[in-house]
């Protein structure tokens, strides 16, 4: 990766769509991540293997990726890789890397809390037992899996706050990355759950991480609750970080977090990143259209400001 290069994982599919109240159709879900992949996101979180009581939305996502691997069959090598997108894929246990591993997805993710409340609400577990599920995970993966290396991403929530526990102490974020690390994890998506932390704060908390790990791991993954996640972005990419993940249009909340809205926005963050010079592969146009399209299709209002002022164009 260049310095003047920036890797956005879209997330709306999966962080996005959770936390509609309503189910949605696949078809929806299929043609959200094909509009996505023609706009240029060339990393997509397309589903979760939770458990279907817990996130009801998610319940589709073995189809999801059956879906995605049946359409990477039917193209000729060409131009397979020419349109290389990786597709992820949220794991909470064994149970869900066993079913996720039917049409395998090229990265995988694990979630942690640095909030012990936020880790039994989420996960129902206390933060050692997540971390013994990832250790289990990464473990298993090896064996599904011997002659390839699918990556594996550590998200950690409520890194700048917990809607339960308020504060959180930068040390426990620390060392949750520390243990995600160790365990085998490629990068550790630090997620603001509820959009709390200011930019100050996440400077800091990046620059005391990076002293034990390389800034080149770490991905930013803000809410914008506040209004505070492109102030956050700056701040972030100020001290070295390169890896954003946001949500098209702004979709999502957390069903754990009460009154946490989505991720940033995609087409804010592209429009920023373009205005910086920083590239992200992304074409705005088509990305807004995009955010428009699964906005109206949901019957919710776009969150994006560029997305909202792109198509008012
Ligand atoms: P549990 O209820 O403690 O699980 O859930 P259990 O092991 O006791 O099993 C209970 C039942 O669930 C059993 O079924 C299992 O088979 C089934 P039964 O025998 O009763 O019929 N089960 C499963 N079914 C399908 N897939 C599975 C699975 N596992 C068990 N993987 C569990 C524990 C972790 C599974 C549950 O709490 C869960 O699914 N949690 C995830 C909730 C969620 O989706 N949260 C949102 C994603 S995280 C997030 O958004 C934050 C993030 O964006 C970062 C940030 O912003 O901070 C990543
Ligand atoms: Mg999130």
């Amino acid at each position: 990766q260049t310095k003047d290069t920036v890797s956005i994982t879209e997330v709306g599919p999966r962080d996005g769509l959770q936390n509609e109240p309503n189910i949605i159709a696949l078809s929806t879900k299929i043609q959200l991540l094909e509009r996505l992949k023609e706009a240029g996101c060339s990393s997509i979180e397309a589903g979760a293997f939770v458990s279907p009581k817990w996130t009801p939305q998610m319940a589709d996502s073995a189809q999801v990726f059956a879906e995605l691997a049946k359409q990477r069959a039917d193209q000729t090598a060409q131009s397979r890789s020419n349109s290389k997108v990786t597709y992820s894929a949220l794991i909470p246990n064994i149970k869900g890397l066993e079913q996720a591993m039917l049409s395998p997805p090229d990265k995988i993710a694990v979630f942690t809390a640095a909030s012990e409340t936020f880790s039994q609400k989420n996960t129902n577990c206390s933060i050692q037992i997540g971390n013994e599920r990832v250790n289990d995970i990464i473990k298993a993966l090896k064996t599904y899996a011997p002659n390839q290396t699918i990556p594996v991403r550590g998200y950690i929530s409520c890194v700048a706050g917990c809607p339960y526990e308020g504060n959180i102490a930068p040390s426990v974020v620390i060392k949750q990355a520390e243990h995600l690390l160790a365990a085998g994890c490629t990068e550790i998506a630090l997620g603001d759950t509820i959009g709390v932390g200011t930019a100050k704060q996440i400077q800091s908390l990046i620059n005391d991480l990076a002293r034990s790990i390389p800034v080149s791991k770490i991905v930013v993954h803000f809410h914008d609750t506040y209004g505070q996640a492109l102030a956050n972005i700056l701040a972030s990419l100020e001290v070295g970080v390169r890896q954003i993940d946001t949500s098209v249009a702004g979709l999502g909340g957390c069903p754990y977090a009460k009154g946490a809205t989505g991720n940033v926005a995609t087409e804010d963050v592209v429009f920023l990143m373009r205005g910086m010079g920083l590239e992200t592969g992304i074409d705005i146009d088509a990305l807004a259209a995009t955010g428009h399209w699964i906005c109206q299709t949901l019957g919710i209002s776009n969150r994006s400001r560029a997305g909202q002022a792109l198509h008012a164009k």
